[in-house]
């Protein structure tokens, strides 16, 4: 068994997207700043607190779709866009290395839970580091349904992750016949993750029957669930919850908008390039008054 040093996991004991109450108002030209250099020399996330600068987060889950390309031809478009967001692509891992000169950040959609050894078929989070990647999506509903990837073995996964300082993207949600018992699948999903050095981790609440199915839920229910997560995560810190399945151009300004959505987990309308594009637009905001836009919550730190 690995041990795993959760002492010296995380980033410099920064919390890069943790909310703070007290940010009443960002101006522009500081999110400029921040956001001109889209990622940190070697491919690092840039770990400054991406919402007291008003930042969403943008992910694009491209599955087992793309090529080298539609790359370049990804990498092209979306180069011009300005946001003030932050924006991560998660493509098929073997396409990462293409995206040297991508201005944005990049993320694999799987990681093993060790760093080395006879694990055929396997990329170790470091392997994923050294190859550019920053973010590692886990637990996706399409892993834990097609490779039985269990609760455990997730967690596994995120050990392994954040001891390499590769931010996780923790995917939950429920099926369609647990629709009216989330709270039971989420509190299963989540329960591993209630600590209080819970570091750098984005979750993405995904109800596995909105996924390429245009069916998603109100905003009502979205904020719900979103509140029943930060609720389980309330002794934790340094986390944030973004929404997955079927987020389009269309639909992604009222998703973000919802009450606790930090961000948006975008599937198939990332691999339609001007759509992408016109999600990340759209949803480039201006949100001076934090308190009145983003509604509060209390993280204990
Ligand atoms: P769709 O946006 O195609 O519904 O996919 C969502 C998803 O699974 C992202 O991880």
């Amino acid at each position: 068994m690995v041990e795993y040093n959760l002492a010296k996991v995380g980033v410099e004991g920064s919390n890069p997207f943790a909310r703070s109450r007290s940010v009443k108002a960002v101006v522009r030209s500081e999110r400029c700043c921040v956001d001109r250099g889209g990622k940190d020399a070697g491919g690092e996330a840039s770990f400054v607190n991406l919402i007291e600068l008003n930042m969403k987060i943008i992910i694009a889950n491209w599955k087992m779709n793309g090529n080298v390309g539609f790359v370049k031809l990804f990498i092209e478009k979306i180069n011009q866009v300005s946001t003030n967001n932050r924006i991560i692509v998660c493509p098929p891992v073997s396409l990462v290395s293409f995206f040297g000169n991508f201005r944005y950040h990049v993320g694999a959609q799987n990681c093993f839970s060790r760093i080395a050894g006879a694990f055929t078929g396997e990329n170790s989070p470091q392997l994923l580091k050294e190859l550019g990647c920053s973010y590692v999506l886990l637990g996706h509903s399409e892993r834990r349904a097609i490779f039985a990837e269990s609760d455990d073995f997730v967690y596994e996964k995120w050990l392994a992750a954040v001891e390499q300082n590769l931010m996780p993207i923790v995917c939950v949600g429920e099926n369609l016949q647990d629709r009216t018992r989330s709270s039971e699948i989420l509190t299963r999903q989540l329960s591993r993750y209630q600590q209080k050095d819970l570091h750098n981790t984005i979750f993405a609440y995904e109800p596995v029957w909105s996924i390429g199915t245009a069916k998603i839920p109100s905003a009502q229910e979205i904020s719900t669930t979103v509140a029943f997560m930060a609720d389980m995560l309330a002794h934790s810190i340094n986390y944030n919850i973004v929404y997955g399945g079927s987020v389009n151009a269309a639909n992604a300004e009222t998703i973000l908008a919802c009450p606790g959505v930090d961000g948006i987990l975008v599937g198939g309308a990332s691999l339609d390039i001007d759509e992408f594009r016109s999600v990340i637009e759209n949803c480039n905001v201006e949100l001076l008054e934090t308190d009145q836009k983003i509604p509060s919550r209390t993280r204990n730190s």
